[in-house]
């Protein structure tokens, strides 16, 4: 299957960051799909200056009309993005969006060509409360019911415990396995097989035993992608 190394640069760097990582970011996609989301003010620049795939965090359930702040795929594609993030757990703490909402992005993404990169994950009490399993196939089962074979290489999901992302902890080798299998099995009932790759405080410290985990295709990295040598020892450990 195919693997994946993503950042997620969220609201930070600054133009002169930006300018910076292109700079020394001397990685390129090939085997490996290298990409990165940053503010989409910066899309456009980072197309022209790197040698990657670059994505948006978000994406809109429309079309186009009027839907102020919000960001069209087909206007992403036309740009030259090539994928979404959506349903970060984020943009479903922050802003409410539910797994219905995704499910539509996931369709536009889809239909003007970007890649949808489908987040998912169990917030800390839900770890805690043993719950892990139900929550993710809460919010698979929509996908699994509405997609089928034919998009298998167009969605990637990203399995990321909220409690995980920016905290520095990360679960034992052993549950990411688990859970990633889980979420492979359960694709399998449906007859679709999506990469799935794992998220939260991923960092080149513990890339190589995460990458080692034979049911995890990749990473979506959020803090560890902001400068190009700490990404970079991210993309090389593939
Ligand atoms: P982190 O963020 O790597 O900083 O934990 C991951 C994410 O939000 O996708």
């Amino acid at each position: 299957m195919k693997k994946y190394c993503l950042g997620n640069w969220k609201m930070n760097q600054s133009l002169e960051e930006v300018k910076a990582f292109s700079k020394d970011f001397q990685e390129s996609s090939n085997d490996l799909y290298i990409g990165i989301a940053p503010q989409a003010i910066h899309i456009p620049y980072l197309l022209e200056n790197t040698q990657i795939f670059i994505g948006s965090q978000n994406c809109s359930e429309h079309k186009s009309g009027a839907f102020t702040g919000e960001l069209g795929p087909q206007f992403l594609n036309e740009l030259g993005a090539k994928f979404s993030l959506i349903g970060h757990s984020e943009r479903r703490q922050l802003y409410k969006e539910t797994t219905e909402s995704c499910i539509e992005k996931i369709k536009n993404a889809l239909s003007n060509d970007l890649l949808a990169v489908y987040c998912i994950g169990e917030t800390l009490q839900e770890f805690e409360q043993n719950q892990t399993k139900e929550v993710l196939k809460n919010q698979l089962l929509p996908l699994l019911e509405t997609f089928s074979i034919n998009d298998q290489d167009n969605i990637v999901i990203a399995y990321e415990p909220v409690w995980a992302i920016g905290t520095g902890k990360v679960p034992t080798l052993d549950i990411i396995s688990d859970v990633t299998s889980y979420i492979h099995d359960l694709c399998l009932q449906y007859k679709q097989d999506y990469s799935v790759v794992y998220g939260g405080s991923v960092k080149p410290a513990n890339i190589k035993d995460i990458s080692q985990i034979p049911s995890v295709q990749g990473v979506l990295v959020g803090g560890a992608s902001l400068k190009a040598e700490s990404f970079g020892a991210l993309c090389r450990a593939f």
